[in-house]
């Protein structure tokens, strides 16, 4: 099932969200349903605060930055109860976006080095290094179950200057080719 993307100015994007356990109902059918989400909204990545769950699972599939980077192609991973145990390297800028705050890119610093603890898809824990592309988009995902957009992690001018954008995003004054959840509206 699709579901809905959850739009910039939802409180649910602002929790922090919470770990799960391995007998979380219906969780095999909910990492489907966020892949299938993903892809029908061409995002390269899904938290699912983003759908209205804050709880702390992300689905990444990088294939369609493989032209950008060789990496990236079946670039396919689940990330349930992630840690972040090291941070460091250098930091790079580049623009992100996101499905929850549609049509709005902005350049975003972030290190280029990450070590991560997480249970994948089948509950094997694993804890591995990634870098570059990857280590970017992993850190965008792992945000949202802060409560954090990367929009937060602009510059304090391009913040200001944002502001007006976010604020019409979050009135639903957006076109995105996906279903949208703006704040106000119940999350289904
Ligand atoms: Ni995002």
């Amino acid at each position: 099932m699709i579901y809905p993307v959850v739009v910039y100015g939802h409180p649910v994007l602002r929790k922090v969200a919470e770990d799960i356990d391995r007998d979380y109902p219906g969780l095999q059918q909910l990492v489907s349903d966020m892949f299938e989400t993903m892809y029908h909204a061409d995002g390269v990545g899904l938290a699912a605060p983003q759908i209205g769950k804050p709880i702390r699972v992300f689905v990444v599939d990088g294939t369609p930055l493989a032209e950008d980077d060789s990496e990236m192609d079946g670039f396919k991973m689940v990330f349930i109860n992630a840690r972040i145990i090291e941070k460091s390297g250098e930091i790079v800028p580049m623009t992100e976006g996101c499905l929850s705050i549609p049509n709005l890119r902005e350049e975003v610093n972030r290190e280029s080095f990450l070590r991560m603890t997480w249970y994948d898809g089948d509950w094997n824990p694993r804890d591995e290094v990634f870098t570059g592309y990857k280590a970017r988009v992993i850190q965008h995902e792992y945000d949202h179950l802060d409560g954090v957009m990367f929009t937060d992690k602009v510059s304090p001018l391009r913040r200001r200057l944002l502001q007006r954008k976010l604020s019409d995003i979050s009135k639903g004054k957006f076109e995105a080719s996906y279903k949208t959840i703006i704040p106000g509206q119940r999350v289904r």
